[in-house]
């Protein structure tokens, strides 16, 4: 597993931004395996077709889920990716972490794999990119009994769920986001490592309606917070806006010059139902009318 020539993708470090072409050469010092993924890649910019098989199924005993499995079609000439599995481990809610939690699961993924990730896939997951076969049960055992961690969902299980940080960070939350996808998680065990259906089902859960993880646009079953009663307006803030005296998108345009903040364009005149007004300095909002 020697290092390719990769003019292609040498050119992609180039730009202004971070490169994943000079990530996976940082890695392939580690893990020469990591050389070949590069190979392969220049070869399928040169060729323009992929090089990756339809993985077939790989996974642990008594799953049927959370290995995605990856084989390269030229194993002879990319020896370090002839079987290039990727592993979903189902993230805490919200993400959150501790270094020392990290610290493990990267050690563990240095000693059964390739050592390269991506934080998060857009499911939620954490996602282990390339091991081979024989290193899948090792790895698995190390994650259940050393961390008590688990794969997530994948092909046509239940997908790993995931939720907004909801009220653990956010002021918008109208219930408990991560107790909601916590239970599910933990009451669909079965159906998240077996699969159960034609396709792939989701989860998702935002504590109101800004849907931080897009639980609209993403998932089979949204759950999405709102509020109960009917809209409270803080008028005395609706006349400190008008006059100006709040910094636009709460000051993420700074530097910049939106003009004077216009009520009656950038609010009223968005709502879908059309049943908003202002009286005077007032804003009224006709609740039967609302349909958020
Ligand atoms: C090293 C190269 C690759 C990287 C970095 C990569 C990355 C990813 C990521 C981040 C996900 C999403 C996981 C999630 O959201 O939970 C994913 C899933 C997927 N990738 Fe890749 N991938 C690679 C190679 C490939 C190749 C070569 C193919 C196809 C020929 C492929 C096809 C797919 C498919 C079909 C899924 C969804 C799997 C499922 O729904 O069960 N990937 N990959
Ligand atoms: C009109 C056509 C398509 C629609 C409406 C569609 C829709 C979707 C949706 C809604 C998701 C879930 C996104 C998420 O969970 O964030 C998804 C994921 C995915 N789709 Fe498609 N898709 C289309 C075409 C394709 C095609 C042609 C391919 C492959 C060549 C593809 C490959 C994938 C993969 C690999 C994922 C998983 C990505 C991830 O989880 O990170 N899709 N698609
Ligand atoms: S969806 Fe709402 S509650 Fe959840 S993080 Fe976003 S703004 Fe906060
Ligand atoms: S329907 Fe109108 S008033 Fe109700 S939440 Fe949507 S924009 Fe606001």
């Amino acid at each position: 597993m020697a290092k390719h020539e990769t003019p292609l993708l040498d050119q992609l470090e180039s730009g202004p931004w971070p490169s994943f072409v000079t990530d996976i050469k940082r890695q392939a010092e580690k893990k020469p395996e990591c050389w070949d993924i590069l190979g392969v890649l220049e070869l399928s910019y040169k060729e323009r077709i992929t090089h990756w098989k339809h993985g077939g199924i790989v996974g642990v005993f008594g799953y049927g889920g959370g290995i995605v499995g990856r084989y390269v079609d030229l194993p002879k000439r990319f020896p370090g990716v002839e079987h290039f599995h990727t592993i979903r481990v189902a993230q805490p809610a919200s993400k959150y972490y501790s270094t020392a939690n990290l610290r493990q699961m990267m050690d563990l993924w240095e000693k059964h794999g390739s050592g390269m990730t991506n934080f998060h896939g857009s499911t939620g997951d954490i996602i282990l990119l390339g091991t081979r076969t024989e290193n899948l049960e090792p790895f698995f055992w190390d994650l259940t009994h050393d961390m008590g961690q688990d794969l997530g969902g994948s092909g046509s299980n239940l997908r790993t769920p995931a939720n907004c940080v909801g009220q653990s960070r956010c002021e918008w939350s109208c219930y408990d986001t991560e107790e909601a996808c916590h239970h599910l998680t933990m009451h669909y065990q079965d159906e998240i490592h077996r699969p159960a259906f034609p396709y792939k089902f989701k989860f998702k859960f935002s504590g109101c309606p800004n849907d931080c993880v897009a639980a609209i646009a993403r998932s089979d079953v949204s759950v999405i917070g709102t509020w109960r009663d009917e809209i409270r307006i803080d008028q005395a803030g609706v006349k400190e806006y008008v006059a100006g005296n709040y910094p636009a998108n709460g000051g993420a345009h700074s530097g910049r010059d939106w003009g004077a903040f216009d009520i009656q364009k950038e609010v009223v005149d968005l709502c879908p139902t059309e049943c908003m007004w202002m009286e005077g300095d007032e804003l009224k909002i006709d609740d039967k009318e609302c349909t958020r």
